[in-house]
């Protein structure tokens, strides 16, 4: 029987690359998605991938979709915590709106999806959690403090559940990626990329949310069990932790 693998924001970006990695290496794959039922029945029907929408903010939410995952497809053996937003602001403009929405979906919405999966793969002696941070989460970024203050939690949240995984045969892990060819990236205005921002990457070009899938497949494996409270830097050379 093949390995259930649940990624959160999974039909979508870089998420949707995630899921199809995983199934194409032979897991039986869940994606959960916030609001945006076009896109998931698009994905579903491209993929064949299932979808359920809930927002990983809402804690009981959590606990019965995955609940219900594991009722319809197997205990999850892989967690890829990919879903997330932004609120962009200056401090002095951002609002305790701006600033609670980041941080509900970006940290907490990890605690949220986490805990629900965690018991039942130490009583199965095997799991994989794997969080997608941010470049923003180490480097820190102007107009983000929201966002860069919930990514560098998730750094933090990955190397303390790291060491109580560790003799359960759980793995937890964390990817940094920097400018990903996604849509939202692919929307800044061509001359804003070329002389702004592919500038600052030193390989010349964004990543490919292909690149960043292909990491979590890795991560994933039982070749990785080694490798535990690691963050992995995947941003073309912008930024070495
Ligand atoms: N793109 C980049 O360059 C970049 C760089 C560094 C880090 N990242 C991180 O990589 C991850 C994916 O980014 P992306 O650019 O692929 O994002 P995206 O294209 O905006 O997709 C986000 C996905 O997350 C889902 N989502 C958002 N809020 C949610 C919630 N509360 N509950 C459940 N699902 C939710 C969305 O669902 P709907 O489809 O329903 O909206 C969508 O499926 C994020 O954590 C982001 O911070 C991205």
């Amino acid at each position: 029987m093949s390995r259930v693998a649940l990624v959160t924001g999974g039909s979508r970006g870089i998420g949707a690359a995630i899921s199809k990695a995983l199934q194409d290496a032979g897991y039986t794959v869940a994606a959960t998605y916030a609001g945006n039922d076009e896109a998931a029945q698009a994905f579903t029907g491209e993929t064949g991938i299932k979808t359920y929408k809930w927002s990983v903010a809402d804690y009981d939410a959590c606990a019965a979709g995955i609940r219900q995952i594991e009722e319809e497809l197997g205990p999850i053996a892989v967690l890829v915590n990919n879903a997330g937003i932004t609120r962009d602001a200056m401090f002095h403009k951002m609002t305790p709106q701006q600033w609670k929405e980041v941080i509900d979906t970006n940290l907490t919405g990890v605690f949220n999806m986490t805990h629900p999966v965690w018991s039942g793969m130490r009583d199965r002696k095997f799991g994989r959690i794997i969080n997608i941070s941010s470049i923003n989460g180490q480097k820190g970024q102007a107009g983000q403090a929201n966002y860069s203050a919930a990514k560098a939690g998730d750094l933090g949240f990955t190397k303390a559940l790291a060491q109580e995984g560790a003799r359960a045969g759980i793995t937890v892990n964390a990817i940094c990626p920097g400018y990903i060819a996604t849509e939202m990236v692919k929307a800044i205005d061509e001359k804003v990329l070329a002389e702004r921002i592919i500038p600052q990457i030193p390989v010349g070009r964004l990543g490919e949310p292909e690149e960043i899938a292909r990491t979590v497949v890795f991560l994933a494996s039982d070749q990785a069990g080694f490798i535990t409270g690691s963050t992995i830097t995947a941003n073309g050379g912008q930024y070495f932790a």
